[in-house]
Protein backbone atom coordinates (compact mmCIF):
# COMPACT_ATOMS: atom_id res chain seq x y z
CA UNK A 1 0.00 0.00 0.00
CA UNK A 2 2.83 2.35 0.88
CA UNK A 3 4.27 1.29 -2.67
CA UNK A 4 1.11 2.37 -4.37
CA UNK A 5 0.85 6.25 -2.74
CA UNK A 6 4.50 6.06 -3.15
CA UNK A 7 4.18 5.40 -7.24
CA UNK A 8 1.12 7.66 -7.55
CA UNK A 9 2.66 10.84 -5.56
CA UNK A 10 5.36 10.05 -7.52
CA UNK A 11 3.22 9.69 -11.21
CA UNK A 12 1.39 12.78 -9.77
CA UNK A 13 4.44 14.86 -9.27
CA UNK A 14 5.55 13.59 -12.84
CA UNK A 15 2.31 14.60 -14.58
CA UNK A 16 2.42 18.56 -13.15
CA UNK A 17 5.72 18.92 -13.68
CA UNK A 18 5.38 18.04 -17.61
CA UNK A 19 1.89 20.11 -17.92
CA UNK A 20 3.67 22.93 -16.63
CA UNK A 21 6.27 22.65 -18.44
CA UNK A 22 4.45 21.89 -21.69
CA UNK A 23 2.53 25.19 -20.75
CA UNK A 24 5.51 27.08 -20.14
CA UNK A 25 6.69 25.97 -23.53
CA UNK A 26 3.48 26.10 -25.54
CA UNK A 27 3.79 30.04 -24.15
CA UNK A 28 7.25 30.64 -25.28
CA UNK A 29 7.19 29.28 -28.47
CA UNK A 30 5.06 31.86 -30.25
CA UNK A 31 3.70 30.32 -33.17
CA UNK A 32 4.89 32.04 -36.65
CA UNK A 33 2.51 35.23 -37.92
CA UNK A 34 2.05 33.20 -40.94
CA UNK A 35 0.68 35.56 -43.59
CA UNK A 36 -3.28 35.30 -43.79
CA UNK A 37 -5.12 32.99 -46.41
CA UNK A 38 -6.93 29.66 -47.20
CA UNK A 39 -5.16 26.80 -48.76
CA UNK A 40 -8.27 25.64 -49.97
CA UNK A 41 -9.81 21.76 -50.67
CA UNK A 42 -7.62 18.95 -49.86
CA UNK A 43 -5.05 18.20 -52.97
CA UNK A 44 -6.94 20.40 -55.21
CA UNK A 45 -6.68 23.69 -52.89
CA UNK A 46 -6.89 26.94 -54.76
CA UNK A 47 -6.48 25.41 -58.21
CA UNK A 48 -9.63 26.49 -59.45
CA UNK A 49 -10.00 29.54 -58.70
CA UNK A 50 -6.68 29.90 -60.19
CA UNK A 51 -8.51 29.35 -63.87
CA UNK A 52 -9.67 33.07 -63.25
CA UNK A 53 -6.12 34.64 -62.70
CA UNK A 54 -7.18 38.39 -62.35
CA UNK A 55 -10.23 37.64 -59.63
CA UNK A 56 -8.24 35.26 -58.00
CA UNK A 57 -5.83 37.74 -57.57
CA UNK A 58 -7.76 40.45 -56.54
CA UNK A 59 -10.56 38.60 -54.17
CA UNK A 60 -7.77 37.68 -52.01
CA UNK A 61 -5.62 41.08 -51.76
CA UNK A 62 -9.02 42.65 -50.26
CA UNK A 63 -10.20 39.52 -47.95
CA UNK A 64 -6.82 38.83 -46.71
CA UNK A 65 -3.68 40.78 -47.35
CA UNK A 66 -2.99 43.67 -50.35
CA UNK A 67 0.80 42.85 -49.71
CA UNK A 68 1.16 39.03 -49.23
CA UNK A 69 -1.29 36.09 -49.00
CA UNK A 70 -1.10 32.34 -48.41
CA UNK A 71 -2.56 30.14 -50.85
CA UNK A 72 -2.31 26.30 -52.14
CA UNK A 73 -1.88 26.10 -55.67
CA UNK A 74 -0.13 23.43 -58.02
CA UNK A 75 0.29 20.97 -54.83
CA UNK A 76 2.29 23.26 -52.60
CA UNK A 77 1.79 25.93 -50.05
CA UNK A 78 2.83 28.83 -51.61
CA UNK A 79 3.12 32.88 -50.20
CA UNK A 80 1.79 35.05 -52.77
CA UNK A 81 3.44 38.74 -53.47
CA UNK A 82 1.31 41.43 -54.39
CA UNK A 83 1.60 45.52 -55.63
CA UNK A 84 5.00 47.12 -56.66
CA UNK A 85 6.09 46.69 -52.78
CA UNK A 86 5.74 42.76 -53.04
CA UNK A 87 7.59 42.85 -56.40
CA UNK A 88 10.71 45.21 -55.52
CA UNK A 89 10.86 42.62 -52.45
CA UNK A 90 10.71 39.81 -54.69
CA UNK A 91 13.00 41.06 -57.36
CA UNK A 92 15.98 41.94 -55.55
CA UNK A 93 16.05 39.49 -53.29
CA UNK A 94 17.22 37.06 -55.59
CA UNK A 95 20.04 34.70 -54.10
CA UNK A 96 19.73 35.89 -51.08
CA UNK A 97 16.17 35.05 -50.17
CA UNK A 98 14.76 33.38 -52.96
CA UNK A 99 15.76 30.58 -55.27
CA UNK A 100 14.70 29.30 -58.44
CA UNK A 101 12.11 26.87 -58.13
CA UNK A 102 9.32 25.35 -60.71
CA UNK A 103 6.69 23.32 -59.88
CA UNK A 104 6.80 19.64 -60.49
CA UNK A 105 3.96 20.18 -63.23
CA UNK A 106 6.88 21.52 -64.94
CA UNK A 107 9.76 19.96 -64.10
CA UNK A 108 8.69 16.27 -64.47
CA UNK A 109 7.63 16.30 -67.74
CA UNK A 110 10.22 18.40 -69.49
CA UNK A 111 13.64 17.95 -67.46
CA UNK A 112 15.10 14.28 -67.57
CA UNK A 113 14.95 12.96 -64.59
CA UNK A 114 18.02 13.62 -61.96
CA UNK A 115 17.42 16.09 -59.16
CA UNK A 116 15.65 18.29 -61.09
CA UNK A 117 15.27 21.50 -58.81
CA UNK A 118 18.99 21.18 -58.38
CA UNK A 119 19.98 21.06 -61.89
CA UNK A 120 17.18 23.67 -62.88
CA UNK A 121 19.34 26.00 -60.20
CA UNK A 122 22.56 25.27 -62.23
CA UNK A 123 20.76 25.45 -65.54
CA UNK A 124 19.22 28.66 -64.37
CA UNK A 125 22.67 29.79 -63.75
CA UNK A 126 24.03 29.05 -66.76
CA UNK A 127 21.31 30.21 -69.11
CA UNK A 128 21.48 33.23 -67.60
CA UNK A 129 25.19 33.78 -68.58
CA UNK A 130 25.21 32.45 -71.58
CA UNK A 131 21.35 33.46 -72.50
CA UNK A 132 22.18 37.38 -72.25
CA UNK A 133 24.99 37.21 -74.44
CA UNK A 134 23.35 35.10 -77.17
CA UNK A 135 19.65 37.47 -76.89
CA UNK A 136 21.99 40.75 -76.64
CA UNK A 137 20.55 43.64 -79.05
CA UNK A 138 23.60 43.55 -81.20
CA UNK A 139 23.04 39.71 -81.98
CA UNK A 140 19.13 39.92 -82.33
CA UNK A 141 19.69 42.65 -84.86
CA UNK A 142 20.57 40.23 -87.58
CA UNK A 143 17.42 38.23 -87.15
CA UNK A 144 15.18 41.31 -87.82
CA UNK A 145 15.38 40.60 -92.01
CA UNK A 146 14.85 37.01 -91.07
CA UNK A 147 11.67 37.51 -88.98
CA UNK A 148 10.52 40.28 -91.74
CA UNK A 149 10.64 37.49 -94.61
CA UNK A 150 9.16 34.71 -92.24
CA UNK A 151 6.32 36.95 -91.80
CA UNK A 152 5.89 37.90 -95.77
CA UNK A 153 5.88 34.48 -96.51
CA UNK A 154 3.37 33.81 -93.73
CA UNK A 155 1.14 36.24 -93.97
CA UNK A 156 0.98 35.52 -98.10
CA UNK A 157 0.73 31.28 -97.25
CA UNK A 158 -1.57 31.68 -94.38
CA UNK A 159 -3.43 34.72 -94.16
CA UNK A 160 -3.81 36.30 -98.10
CA UNK A 161 -5.60 33.70 -99.44
CA UNK A 162 -8.38 34.14 -97.10
CA UNK A 163 -10.99 36.16 -95.93
CA UNK A 164 -11.54 35.51 -92.28
CA UNK A 165 -8.40 33.77 -90.03
CA UNK A 166 -8.12 32.35 -86.48
CA UNK A 167 -4.93 34.74 -85.11
CA UNK A 168 -4.74 32.68 -82.17
CA UNK A 169 -3.61 29.47 -84.11
CA UNK A 170 -1.89 31.38 -86.74
CA UNK A 171 0.55 33.58 -84.41
CA UNK A 172 1.36 29.95 -82.14
CA UNK A 173 2.22 28.14 -85.34
CA UNK A 174 4.10 31.45 -86.81
CA UNK A 175 6.22 32.02 -83.78
CA UNK A 176 6.87 28.29 -83.31
CA UNK A 177 8.58 27.53 -86.52
CA UNK A 178 10.44 31.56 -86.59
CA UNK A 179 11.85 30.12 -83.39
CA UNK A 180 12.46 26.49 -85.02
CA UNK A 181 14.64 28.50 -87.98
CA UNK A 182 16.33 31.23 -85.76
CA UNK A 183 17.30 29.13 -82.67
CA UNK A 184 17.97 25.23 -84.72
CA UNK A 185 17.66 25.92 -88.35
CA UNK A 186 15.13 23.72 -88.75
CA UNK A 187 12.61 24.94 -91.75
CA UNK A 188 11.17 21.96 -92.79
CA UNK A 189 7.30 21.96 -92.52
CA UNK A 190 6.81 18.17 -91.11
CA UNK A 191 9.80 18.49 -89.27
CA UNK A 192 8.81 22.07 -87.39
CA UNK A 193 5.20 19.96 -87.01
CA UNK A 194 6.84 16.94 -85.16
CA UNK A 195 8.52 18.84 -82.45
CA UNK A 196 5.35 20.98 -82.39
CA UNK A 197 3.00 18.33 -81.91
CA UNK A 198 4.36 16.75 -78.02
CA UNK A 199 4.87 20.65 -77.17
CA UNK A 200 1.37 21.46 -77.43
CA UNK A 201 0.73 18.59 -75.21
CA UNK A 202 3.56 19.52 -72.25
CA UNK A 203 2.40 22.84 -72.63
CA UNK A 204 -1.46 22.36 -71.92
CA UNK A 205 -0.63 20.44 -68.82
CA UNK A 206 2.13 22.66 -67.63
CA UNK A 207 0.29 24.76 -65.22
CA UNK A 208 -2.07 21.54 -63.62
CA UNK A 209 -1.92 19.33 -60.63
CA UNK A 210 0.50 16.92 -60.89
CA UNK A 211 -2.19 13.78 -60.89
CA UNK A 212 -0.46 10.91 -63.22
CA UNK A 213 -3.37 9.34 -64.46
CA UNK A 214 -5.12 8.96 -67.80
CA UNK A 215 -7.63 11.43 -68.94
CA UNK A 216 -5.14 14.54 -66.59
CA UNK A 217 -3.80 17.49 -68.26
CA UNK A 218 -0.36 16.55 -66.63
CA UNK A 219 -0.52 12.55 -67.45
CA UNK A 220 -0.72 14.58 -71.18
CA UNK A 221 2.29 16.70 -70.96
CA UNK A 222 4.30 13.83 -68.82
CA UNK A 223 3.96 12.00 -72.54
CA UNK A 224 4.71 15.04 -74.76
CA UNK A 225 7.44 15.60 -72.37
CA UNK A 226 9.02 12.31 -72.94
CA UNK A 227 8.47 12.76 -76.71
CA UNK A 228 9.96 16.47 -76.49
CA UNK A 229 13.13 14.97 -74.98
CA UNK A 230 13.85 12.11 -77.05
CA UNK A 231 13.40 14.72 -80.38
CA UNK A 232 15.31 17.27 -78.90
CA UNK A 233 18.34 15.27 -78.39
CA UNK A 234 18.30 13.83 -81.66
CA UNK A 235 18.35 16.96 -83.22
CA UNK A 236 21.10 17.98 -80.75
CA UNK A 237 23.34 14.87 -81.58
CA UNK A 238 23.20 15.28 -85.22
CA UNK A 239 24.66 19.09 -85.31
CA UNK A 240 26.61 18.19 -82.26
CA UNK A 241 27.96 15.11 -85.00
CA UNK A 242 28.27 17.19 -88.18
CA UNK A 243 30.17 20.03 -86.31
CA UNK A 244 32.41 17.50 -85.24
CA UNK A 245 33.11 15.95 -88.63
CA UNK A 246 33.55 19.81 -89.91
CA UNK A 247 36.15 20.70 -87.94
CA UNK A 248 38.19 17.04 -87.68
CA UNK A 249 37.20 15.99 -84.10
CA UNK A 250 36.66 19.60 -82.76
CA UNK A 251 33.32 21.06 -81.75
CA UNK A 252 32.83 23.92 -84.11
CA UNK A 253 29.92 25.03 -85.64
CA UNK A 254 29.85 27.71 -87.69
CA UNK A 255 25.76 28.34 -87.60
CA UNK A 256 24.21 31.58 -86.52
CA UNK A 257 21.79 29.66 -84.92
CA UNK A 258 21.32 29.38 -81.18
CA UNK A 259 22.03 25.64 -81.30
CA UNK A 260 24.99 26.65 -83.43
CA UNK A 261 26.68 29.01 -80.67
CA UNK A 262 25.45 26.55 -77.41
CA UNK A 263 27.50 24.11 -79.22
CA UNK A 264 30.52 26.03 -79.35
CA UNK A 265 30.17 27.34 -75.39
CA UNK A 266 32.42 25.89 -72.93
CA UNK A 267 32.38 25.99 -69.16
CA UNK A 268 35.55 27.38 -67.00
CA UNK A 269 37.24 24.40 -67.50
CA UNK A 270 36.74 24.51 -71.04
CA UNK A 271 34.36 21.62 -71.40
CA UNK A 272 31.45 21.84 -74.12
CA UNK A 273 27.70 21.22 -72.92
CA UNK A 274 27.01 17.96 -73.18
CA UNK A 275 23.74 17.02 -74.70
CA UNK A 276 21.49 17.50 -72.00
CA UNK A 277 22.53 20.51 -70.57
CA UNK A 278 22.03 22.11 -74.18
CA UNK A 279 18.62 20.37 -74.41
CA UNK A 280 17.41 22.25 -71.09
CA UNK A 281 18.76 25.05 -72.43
CA UNK A 282 16.71 24.87 -75.72
CA UNK A 283 13.55 24.08 -74.09
CA UNK A 284 13.63 26.69 -71.82
CA UNK A 285 13.25 29.21 -75.09
CA UNK A 286 11.73 27.05 -77.40
CA UNK A 287 8.63 27.08 -74.42
CA UNK A 288 8.25 30.57 -73.87
CA UNK A 289 8.34 31.77 -77.04
CA UNK A 290 5.60 29.25 -78.48
CA UNK A 291 3.91 30.23 -75.31
CA UNK A 292 4.17 33.73 -74.39
CA UNK A 293 5.31 35.56 -77.81
CA UNK A 294 2.02 34.20 -79.84
CA UNK A 295 0.00 35.01 -76.46
CA UNK A 296 1.20 38.54 -77.01
CA UNK A 297 1.02 38.75 -80.64
CA UNK A 298 -2.50 37.33 -80.59
CA UNK A 299 -3.72 39.90 -78.18
CA UNK A 300 -1.97 42.47 -79.64
CA UNK A 301 -4.35 41.77 -82.54
CA UNK A 302 -6.79 41.65 -80.83
CA UNK A 303 -7.09 45.47 -79.40
CA UNK A 304 -6.21 46.51 -83.03
CA UNK A 305 -9.67 44.66 -84.52
CA UNK A 306 -11.64 45.97 -81.82
CA UNK A 307 -10.10 49.74 -81.46
CA UNK A 308 -10.07 51.37 -85.16
CA UNK A 309 -8.79 54.42 -83.32
CA UNK A 310 -5.95 52.51 -82.31
CA UNK A 311 -5.29 50.74 -85.29
CA UNK A 312 -5.46 53.99 -87.64
CA UNK A 313 -2.57 55.80 -85.45
CA UNK A 314 -0.69 52.23 -85.85
CA UNK A 315 -1.55 51.90 -89.55
CA UNK A 316 0.01 55.24 -90.25
CA UNK A 317 3.70 54.82 -88.24
CA UNK A 318 4.11 51.51 -90.21
CA UNK A 319 2.92 52.68 -93.91
CA UNK A 320 5.05 55.12 -92.90
CA UNK A 321 8.10 53.24 -92.84
CA UNK A 322 6.67 50.37 -95.87
CA UNK A 323 6.84 53.51 -98.02
CA UNK A 324 10.51 54.24 -97.34
CA UNK A 325 11.20 50.71 -98.04
CA UNK A 326 12.44 49.70 -101.40
CA UNK A 327 10.62 46.49 -103.14
CA UNK A 328 12.27 43.90 -101.85
CA UNK A 329 14.24 45.21 -98.82
CA UNK A 330 13.52 44.16 -95.64
CA UNK A 331 12.57 45.49 -92.31
CA UNK A 332 15.75 46.92 -90.24
CA UNK A 333 16.82 48.38 -86.49
CA UNK A 334 16.60 51.72 -87.91
CA UNK A 335 12.98 50.61 -88.94
CA UNK A 336 12.11 49.31 -85.44
CA UNK A 337 13.21 52.23 -83.72
CA UNK A 338 10.44 54.16 -85.31
CA UNK A 339 8.11 51.93 -84.28
CA UNK A 340 7.66 53.82 -80.84
CA UNK A 341 3.89 54.25 -81.08
CA UNK A 342 2.92 50.25 -81.83
CA UNK A 343 5.30 49.19 -79.22
CA UNK A 344 3.57 51.57 -76.76
CA UNK A 345 0.06 49.89 -77.64
CA UNK A 346 2.01 46.62 -77.55
CA UNK A 347 2.98 47.08 -73.79
CA UNK A 348 -0.73 48.37 -73.11
CA UNK A 349 -1.75 44.77 -74.19
CA UNK A 350 0.59 43.17 -72.66
CA UNK A 351 -0.33 44.90 -68.98
CA UNK A 352 -4.01 44.30 -70.25
CA UNK A 353 -3.13 40.43 -70.85
CA UNK A 354 0.51 39.63 -69.54
CA UNK A 355 1.19 36.10 -71.64
CA UNK A 356 2.79 35.44 -68.22
CA UNK A 357 1.19 35.49 -64.76
CA UNK A 358 4.23 35.88 -62.82
CA UNK A 359 6.84 33.30 -61.16
CA UNK A 360 7.95 30.94 -58.13
CA UNK A 361 10.95 30.84 -56.29
CA UNK A 362 12.00 28.81 -52.77
CA UNK A 363 12.58 30.78 -49.64
CA UNK A 364 16.10 30.01 -48.30
CA UNK A 365 15.68 30.82 -45.18
CA UNK A 366 12.98 32.21 -42.51
CA UNK A 367 12.52 35.62 -43.06
CA UNK A 368 9.33 38.29 -42.58
CA UNK A 369 7.67 40.37 -44.56
CA UNK A 370 5.13 43.40 -43.91
CA UNK A 371 4.99 42.04 -40.11
CA UNK A 372 4.31 38.20 -41.70
CA UNK A 373 7.14 35.55 -41.50
CA UNK A 374 7.62 33.38 -44.43
CA UNK A 375 8.82 30.09 -43.45
CA UNK A 376 12.15 28.23 -45.10
CA UNK A 377 11.24 25.92 -47.68
CA UNK A 378 8.22 27.73 -48.75
CA UNK A 379 7.19 28.68 -52.54
CA UNK A 380 6.46 32.13 -53.01
CA UNK A 381 5.09 33.91 -56.35
CA UNK A 382 4.57 37.23 -57.38
CA UNK A 383 2.02 38.14 -59.79
CA UNK A 384 1.53 40.55 -62.27
CA UNK A 385 -2.40 41.46 -61.94
CA UNK A 386 -1.97 43.13 -58.30
CA UNK A 387 -0.15 46.10 -60.36
CA UNK A 388 -0.94 45.66 -63.51
CA UNK A 389 -5.09 46.00 -62.88
CA UNK A 390 -4.65 47.71 -60.00
CA UNK A 391 -6.52 51.91 -59.61
CA UNK A 392 -3.29 52.73 -57.26
CA UNK A 393 -0.83 52.31 -60.18
CA UNK A 394 -2.99 52.43 -63.26
CA UNK A 395 -5.74 54.82 -63.50
CA UNK A 396 -8.99 53.47 -65.01
CA UNK A 397 -6.70 50.23 -65.42
CA UNK A 398 -9.69 48.35 -67.96
CA UNK A 399 -9.22 51.47 -70.18
CA UNK A 400 -6.70 50.62 -73.35
CA UNK A 401 -4.24 53.75 -73.17
CA UNK A 402 -1.11 54.01 -75.00
CA UNK A 403 -0.38 57.22 -73.68
CA UNK A 404 0.72 55.66 -70.29
CA UNK A 405 4.02 54.58 -71.76
CA UNK A 406 4.89 58.06 -72.79
CA UNK A 407 7.72 60.25 -70.96
CA UNK A 408 8.83 58.17 -67.96
CA UNK A 409 6.06 55.87 -67.83
CA UNK A 410 4.56 53.57 -65.43
CA UNK A 411 6.19 53.57 -61.79
CA UNK A 412 9.13 51.57 -60.93
CA UNK A 413 7.82 47.78 -60.39
CA UNK A 414 4.29 48.24 -61.62
CA UNK A 415 4.57 47.44 -65.34
CA UNK A 416 6.04 43.53 -65.06
CA UNK A 417 5.36 41.57 -67.97
CA UNK A 418 8.62 40.53 -68.41
CA UNK A 419 9.45 40.30 -64.56
CA UNK A 420 12.13 41.85 -62.83
CA UNK A 421 15.69 41.70 -61.39
CA UNK A 422 18.60 39.30 -62.23
CA UNK A 423 16.12 36.64 -63.61
CA UNK A 424 13.77 39.35 -65.57
CA UNK A 425 12.80 37.49 -69.05
CA UNK A 426 15.98 37.39 -71.61
CA UNK A 427 13.73 37.05 -73.88
CA UNK A 428 12.48 40.24 -73.93
CA UNK A 429 13.97 41.85 -76.70
CA UNK A 430 13.63 38.69 -79.17
CA UNK A 431 9.66 39.53 -77.84
CA UNK A 432 9.84 42.89 -78.92
CA UNK A 433 11.43 42.43 -82.39
CA UNK A 434 9.32 39.79 -83.13
CA UNK A 435 5.52 41.41 -81.93
CA UNK A 436 6.53 44.56 -83.89
CA UNK A 437 7.66 42.74 -87.10
CA UNK A 438 4.70 40.88 -87.43
CA UNK A 439 2.51 43.78 -86.15
CA UNK A 440 4.19 45.48 -89.15
CA UNK A 441 3.40 42.77 -91.79
CA UNK A 442 -0.36 42.32 -90.78
CA UNK A 443 -1.22 46.46 -90.23
CA UNK A 444 0.07 47.10 -93.74
CA UNK A 445 -1.83 44.41 -95.37
CA UNK A 446 -5.36 44.26 -93.72
CA UNK A 447 -7.82 45.73 -91.59
CA UNK A 448 -9.15 43.31 -89.15
CA UNK A 449 -12.81 43.03 -87.26
CA UNK A 450 -13.30 40.70 -84.88
CA UNK A 451 -16.16 38.05 -86.28
CA UNK A 452 -17.21 37.10 -82.30
CA UNK A 453 -17.11 40.70 -80.40
CA UNK A 454 -16.91 39.83 -76.64
CA UNK A 455 -15.13 36.79 -77.11
CA UNK A 456 -14.16 34.83 -73.83
CA UNK A 457 -10.83 34.66 -72.52
CA UNK A 458 -9.35 31.65 -70.75
CA UNK A 459 -6.70 30.42 -68.92
CA UNK A 460 -6.27 26.81 -69.43
CA UNK A 461 -2.24 26.63 -69.92
CA UNK A 462 -0.10 29.22 -68.21
CA UNK A 463 -1.20 32.14 -71.31
CA UNK A 464 -4.49 33.64 -71.59
CA UNK A 465 -6.65 32.38 -74.74
CA UNK A 466 -9.06 33.69 -76.76
CA UNK A 467 -11.40 30.69 -76.29
CA UNK A 468 -12.90 30.66 -80.23
CA UNK A 469 -9.10 31.41 -81.06
CA UNK A 470 -9.80 35.04 -82.08
CA UNK A 471 -11.48 34.89 -85.18
CA UNK A 472 -11.41 38.06 -87.73
CA UNK A 473 -12.24 39.03 -90.62
CA UNK A 474 -9.67 40.48 -92.96
CA UNK A 475 -9.90 43.63 -95.16
CA UNK A 476 -6.82 43.83 -97.67
CA UNK A 477 -5.89 47.47 -97.89
CA UNK A 478 -5.82 48.55 -102.04
CA UNK A 479 -2.19 50.08 -102.13
C1 LIG B 1 6.03 38.46 -74.83
C2 LIG B 1 6.81 37.44 -74.59
C3 LIG B 1 7.33 37.04 -73.25
C4 LIG B 1 6.87 37.33 -71.99
C5 LIG B 1 5.66 38.17 -71.61
C6 LIG B 1 7.77 36.68 -71.05
C7 LIG B 1 7.64 36.77 -69.68
C8 LIG B 1 8.58 36.26 -68.79
C9 LIG B 1 8.54 36.47 -67.36
C10 LIG B 1 7.46 37.21 -66.61
C11 LIG B 1 9.64 35.87 -66.84
C12 LIG B 1 10.11 35.91 -65.39
C13 LIG B 1 9.56 34.76 -64.58
C14 LIG B 1 10.10 34.78 -63.17
O1 LIG B 1 10.29 35.84 -62.55
O2 LIG B 1 10.29 33.69 -62.68
C15 LIG B 1 10.35 35.23 -67.92
C16 LIG B 1 11.48 34.47 -67.75
C17 LIG B 1 12.13 33.83 -68.81
N1 LIG B 1 11.86 33.98 -70.15
FE1 LIG B 1 10.37 35.09 -70.95
N2 LIG B 1 8.74 36.01 -71.75
C18 LIG B 1 8.52 36.21 -73.09
C19 LIG B 1 9.27 35.72 -74.13
C20 LIG B 1 10.40 34.96 -73.99
C21 LIG B 1 11.21 34.49 -75.08
C22 LIG B 1 10.95 34.79 -76.55
C23 LIG B 1 12.22 33.76 -74.54
C24 LIG B 1 13.37 33.07 -75.22
C25 LIG B 1 13.93 33.46 -76.30
C26 LIG B 1 12.05 33.77 -73.11
C27 LIG B 1 12.87 33.12 -72.22
C28 LIG B 1 12.76 33.21 -70.86
C29 LIG B 1 13.63 32.51 -69.92
C30 LIG B 1 14.77 31.53 -70.29
C31 LIG B 1 13.24 32.90 -68.64
C32 LIG B 1 13.84 32.45 -67.30
C33 LIG B 1 14.91 33.41 -66.85
C34 LIG B 1 15.50 33.05 -65.49
O3 LIG B 1 14.90 32.24 -64.79
O4 LIG B 1 16.57 33.58 -65.16
N3 LIG B 1 10.94 34.51 -72.81
N4 LIG B 1 9.71 35.51 -69.10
Amino acid sequence: MDDFLLYSLFFSVLYVSLSIIYFITKANTSKPNLPPGSTGWPVIGENIDLMVPEKYISDRMKKYSPEVFKTSILGEKVAVFCGAAGNKFFFTNENTLLTTWWPQSVTKPLMFPTDAQNTLRKITILNRTNIHEIFKLENLKHYIPTMDSMAKEHIAEEWAPFREVKVYALSKYYTFALACKLFLSIEDRDEVKRLLDPIILVSTGMFSLPLNFPGTAYNRAMKGGSMVRRQLVEVIKERKAKAMMNSLGKVEDEGRDVLGRLLSVTDEEGQHLNEFEIYHYIIGILLPTYHSTSAAITFVLKFLAELPHIYQQVYKEQIEIAKSKGPNERLSWEDIQKMKYSWNVACEALRLFPPGQGGFRETVTDFTYAGFTIPKGWKTFWNVYSTHKNPKYFSEPDKFDPSRYEGNGPAPFTFVPFGGGPRMCPGKEYARLEVLVFMHNVVTNFKMEKLVPNEKIVYNSASPIPVNGLPVRLTPHQN
